[in-house]
């Protein structure tokens, strides 16, 4: 977040004032000046379209004074840092800037190094705040729009390395998953060093810290207010914005979280952390697909069968674990530099899954410029092969094609039928 630019919007009635501060910030590279307003009342609904970070509020302004436009900007638009500036500097000013939830107050003029820092420290604030979701007035709440009969397929993308590729791969397959009609939800689940809104170009509002709050009592408007919505349509429930805000988020309720979430969405992509404990393991088990993600290296090796290992060791059905190979280079296996893909699947005892193919310049490209790997190029590595694997995914989770039943069998059903068909027309 840190190399985003500051977004700052000037509110001040007097032109020249305006324009005065407009060229001071316009210096400073990590500055931009979104809007400019010449009153509260547009102040704030520039405020909410352009979701600034900082917010230069004159106080004194005929339509709606500063302080005023302040304390309903806070209502509005809670996670903007506000400061008050005045001409007045005295003591009762500053209170009353205060208490209307400013977060800093500057004597006008303001010497130009006093205005960027305080611009700089309000901003850093701001973003190191656990970040607040409006609920408005409203009293009613609307239920959350889960569909009963949908079967919501959670794939928890696992690696027990660092760096192995665990967002490159969630954020590519849950790109992948979508298609007309298909609902996905992809889930942050690196609390500390999330980068799953900088690996797609997100810049979220509101964090898993806002949901989880309020994780007993969720509703539409809310989950609609924290998911971030990618241009594809994915959605994406985002990590705490600082490492520090993962003490926000009750571990144990990130499971519950996720199952009160299910019924919206078709598929649910989960980037974890290489942590295995308790929120690990539960998330594991709710998972209909675990895809632990290794490297062709030894030690990815060797805490990839430890991992193996433990999988096993909690019986899930064989298919549930699947093998994914990233970052796999045939020139530097044909070299024996890495281990080859052959000898990796048989250490692991299992096929893999996918191969994904090493390509530098391909992922470092998509991911500095915060688009996936998949949306371009689709024909080529590694774009294919990650595409080749969400297909894969999608088939190997369909329900199964049951044989039709004979006419004898229909007549006299024996047993009730066990799958969703057989439910659907009637049975248990
Ligand atoms: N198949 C690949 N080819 C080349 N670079 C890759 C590949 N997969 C991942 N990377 C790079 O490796 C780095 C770590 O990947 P990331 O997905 O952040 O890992 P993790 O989430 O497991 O820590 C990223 O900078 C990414 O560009
Ligand atoms: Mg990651």
């Amino acid at each position: 977040m840190a190399d985003r630019k500051i977004k700052i919007l000037i509110v001040d009635d007097i032109p020249e004032a305006r324009e005065r501060l407009q060229k001071l910030l316009a210096f400073e590279p990590d500055f931009e000046v979104v809007g400019m307003a010449s009153g509260g009342r547009e102040g704030i609904r520039l405020a909410i379209e352009q979701q600034p970070d900082i917010v230069l509020m004159d106080i004194n302004m005929p339509d709606m004074d500063g302080i005023t436009a302040a304390s309903e900007l806070r209502r509005s638009v809670p996670n903007v840092g506000v400061i008050m500036m005045s001409v007045q500097g005295e003591a009762e000013y500053v209170r009353r800037a205060m208490q209307a939830g400013a977060s800093d107050f500057l004597t006008k003029p303001p010497p130009t190094e006093e205005l960027y820092a305080t611009v700089r420290r309000v901003a850093e604030d701001v973003r190191s705040r656990p970040v607040l979701v409006s609920s408005g007035d409203k009293k009613e709440k609307k239920k959350l729009e889960v569909q009963e009969d949908r079967t919501t397929h959670v794939i928890a993308v696992y690696s027990p390395q660092g760096g192995a590729g665990k967002t490159t791969i969630a954020t590519n397959v849950a790109a992948a998953l979508m298609r007309e009609g298909v609902r996905v939800l992809l889930v942050d689940c690196d609390l500390q060093f999330g980068d799953v809104c900088i690996f797609l170009n997100l810049r979220p509002q509101a964090t898993i810290v806002d949901l989880i709050r309020s994780v007993d009592d969720l509703d539409m408007d809310l989950v609609n207010g924290v998911l971030v919505t990618h241009d594809s349509g994915l959605r994406v429930l985002a990590a705490p914005l600082r490492p520090e805000d993962a003490d926000y988020v009750p571990t144990a309720k990130v499971p519950l979280l996720i199952e009160k979430l299910r019924g919206m969405f078709d598929y649910i992509v989960l980037d974890m952390n290489s942590r295995i404990d308790e929120m690990a393991l539960a998330l594991f088990d709710m998972a209909s697909r675990i895809l632990l993600v290794l490297n062709p290296t030894l030690p990815a090796l060797k805490n990839g069968l430890a991992t193996m290992a433990l999988l096993d060791s909690l019986e899930y059905p064989e298919e549930k674990t699947q093998l994914v190979l990233n970052r796999v280079t045939p020139e530097l296996e044909r070299s024996k530099v890495a281990i080859e893909v052959a000898a990796l699947e048989q250490k692991l005892r299992r096929k893999a899954f996918a191969i994904i193919p090493m390509d530098e310049k391909k992922v470092l490209y998509a991911v500095n410029r915060g688009i996936s790997v998949v949306a371009k190029d689709k024909t080529q590595s590694p774009a294919r092969e990650l595409i080749a694997m969400a297909d894969k995914l999608i088939e190997s989770l369909a329900p199964k094609q049951e044989t039709p039943p004979s006419s004898q069998q229909l007549q006299t059903p024996t047993k009730p039928p066990a799958s969703r068909l057989g439910r659907l027309f009637g049975g248990g």
